[in-house]
């Protein structure tokens, strides 16, 4: 089943802890955490004593997607912050392969994120080398936009490309998901959904992530 990740970015800032406590009740699989530089996205958002601080209110998988330029100078910290998986942009790493052996060589997860202007090939050299490819299907730095078709097509092309690989990489999509277009996303191969806003600006984030699996709450 497909897993729904709702970005905490959308969340009420004010009351993180409460946020991320709520969010696994209310049936999360696991929680997105959108860290932003400033440089690499014209948005900041928050860093890894943040992550550190919510790790003792959830048991969720920590699915920290790192929008921060040469972000192999921060591994060490969102690992120690308690990240389970690490997702890195092929477009801010000077050294992508050098990057997700960091992250493996720590005992984490690692990801590979791509914005919605770079071709899928760009990750293909690295398909050995991560656990999860991210799709963006809006531009980096904000939440509440809207999703891009031609993400959705990229995206099933890749799903093709790393059946045809043999390895075993996950797809996880990124931006703009509601419940009327997961279905989309997930006909054209995402393993996992981010969610924000359609999630923590409902008032029953249950029944959100629910409706967003397409089922009833
Ligand atoms: C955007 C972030 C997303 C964002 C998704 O740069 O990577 O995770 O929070 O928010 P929605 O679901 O509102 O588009
Ligand atoms: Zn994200």
């Amino acid at each position: 089943m497909v897993k729904i990740a709702p970005s905490l970015l959308a969340a009420d800032f004010s009351r993180l802890g409460e946020e991320a406590a709520a969010i696994e009740r209310a049936g999360a699989d696991w929680l997105h955490l959108d860290v932003m530089d400033g440089a690499f996205v014209p948005n900041i958002s928050f860093g890894a004593d943040v992550i550190a601080s919510l790790r003792d209110k959830t048991s969720l998988f920590f699915d920290v997607h790192l929008m921060i330029e040469e972000p192999i100078r921060y591994i060490s910290s969102f690992v120690k912050a308690g990240a389970d998986l690490i997702t890195v942009h092929v477009e801010a790493c000077r050294d992508v392969a050098a990057t997700l052996a960091a992250i493996r060589e720590q005992g984490v997860k690692a990801g590979l994120s791509i914005k919605p202007k770079t071709p899928k090939e760009a990750v293909l050299p690295y398909l050995s080398l991560c656990d999860l490819v991210l799709i963006m299907s809006v531009e980096p730095g904000f939440g509440g936009q809207k999703l891009i078709p031609e993400t959705l097509e990229k995206m099933h092309l890749l799903k093709q490309d790393i059946q045809n690989s043999g390895a075993s990489v996950l797809l996880e999509i990124d931006g703009g998901i509601h419940a009327e277009n997961a279905p989309l996303a997930i006909a054209a191969g995402a393993d996992a959904l981010v969610a924000g806003s359609s999630v923590f600006k409902k008032a029953d984030y249950a029944e959100a992530i629910c409706a967003i699996r397409g089922q009833d709450a």
